[in-house]
């Protein structure tokens, strides 16, 4: 059967960092309580004029020249996001001009901090159906852009950035020791109170400030990220001990430390980049893919599990074997 296999990785931050120490001088908050309730130590922040699309092309062709495959060889670009450069057009097709995707169709994926998941199901369904051969799949976000910065309680725990993958379509078995993509699960529930902006072209006519119910947003990731990784699992006949690697959306270090611990995946397997990143939304899945890539954790054959949760609410989890 056709697979989605992962040839190559790439990732791209914002050299500007802010650390909890910065953001002590402009809001009231502190570095030990923003370490003790997310584990956030800094973040990336996009330079005045670094947009979504740069990041995104910087990661892209990263993740091109790591797969050593060529642009014009890629037929779709699919961009994970909720911080688009314009409301139109979408931002993946900037992107495929800026990287020269020549031959690509191109088009974003809007899941908030499920992006990653949901961007990955659709290409996972394209490469599948036979549609698409080749795909560069990124996730790439600003959302210094739509946070309140007099906001505490928000604007500590996000930060900007992207990240890409390229996914080539191979024959392989069609068992749970194929490499690629072997599950993909996605929901949403319409709880739209609980996370989201303040604002967007229809209703306002601007973006908006993020907003959030952080508990409830906090006992929904516990619950929903756990249980979409179990049913992915039980989908495929794998039990919960075949996890290599846990790597979930990185939003909060407790967070991450909940799902382990219901899913019984030791911390150490545990793959956290929010101390460094903060949350990236839709780029985190792939930022922390790339990093555990790139230091040598993740090896050929290994099995990894990434759950997501965020606005709609939407939620769902990726299996992959690397
Ligand atoms: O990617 C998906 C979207 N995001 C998430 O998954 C995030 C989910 N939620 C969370 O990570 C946590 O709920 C937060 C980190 C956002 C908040 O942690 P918490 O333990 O739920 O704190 P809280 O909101 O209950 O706030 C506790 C106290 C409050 O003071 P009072 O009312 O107890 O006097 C807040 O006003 O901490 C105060 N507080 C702060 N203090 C210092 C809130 N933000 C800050 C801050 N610095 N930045």
């Amino acid at each position: 059967m056709r697979r989605a296999v992962i040839m190559g990785v790439g990732a791209a931050l914002p050299e500007r960092i802010v650390t909890n120490a910065d953001l002590e001088k402009t809001v009231d908050t502190s570095h030990d309580w923003i370490v003790s309730r997310t584990g956030i130590e800094q973040r990336h922040i996009a330079a005045d004029g670094q947009l979504t699309s740069d990041l995104a092309a910087q990661a892209g062709k990263q993740a091109l020249a790591n797969a050593g495959v060529s642009a014009d060889s890629i037929d779709m670009v699919i961009l994970a996001t909720t911080t688009p450069d314009d409301t139109m057009p979408a931002t993946a097709t900037k992107v495929q001009r800026m990287i020269g995707a020549v031959n690509a169709a191109a088009f974003d994926v809007n899941a908030a901090c499920s992006g990653f998941v949901y961007a990955m199901t659709v290409a996972n369904s394209l490469i599948v159906s036979g549609q698409a051969k080749r795909i560069l799949l990124i996730g790439a976000e600003t959302y210094s852009r739509i946070l309140d910065w007099n906001d505490r309680g928000t604007c500590i725990l996000f930060g900007d950035g992207a990240a890409a993958l390229v996914l080539e379509a191979q024959e392989q078995k069609g068992s749970s020791d194929d490499r690629g993509v072997l599950y993909c699960g996605i929901r949403s529930d319409g709880q739209t109170e609980l996370l989201g902006t303040s604002g967007g072209v229809s209703s306002t006519q601007k973006s908006g400030f993020l907003f959030m119910s952080g508990k409830e947003i906090y006992r929904n990731a516990v619950t929903r990220m756990p249980e979409a990784v179990v049913e992915g699992l039980k989908s495929i006949n794998l039990p919960l001990e075949s996890i290599d690697w846990l790597v979930p959306h990185q939003a909060n270090l407790r967070i991450l430390a909940g799902v382990g611990q219901k899913l019984a995946v030791a911390p150490e397997r545990v793959i956290s980049t929010v101390q460094k990143h903060a949350n990236t939304s839709a780029a985190s899945i792939p930022l922390a893919l790339y990093q555990a890539a790139q230091d040598g954790r993740l090896q050929p054959g290994q099995l990894i599990a990434c759950p997501a949760l965020g606005a709609g609410l939407t939620w769902g989890c990726v299996i992959l074997r690397w």
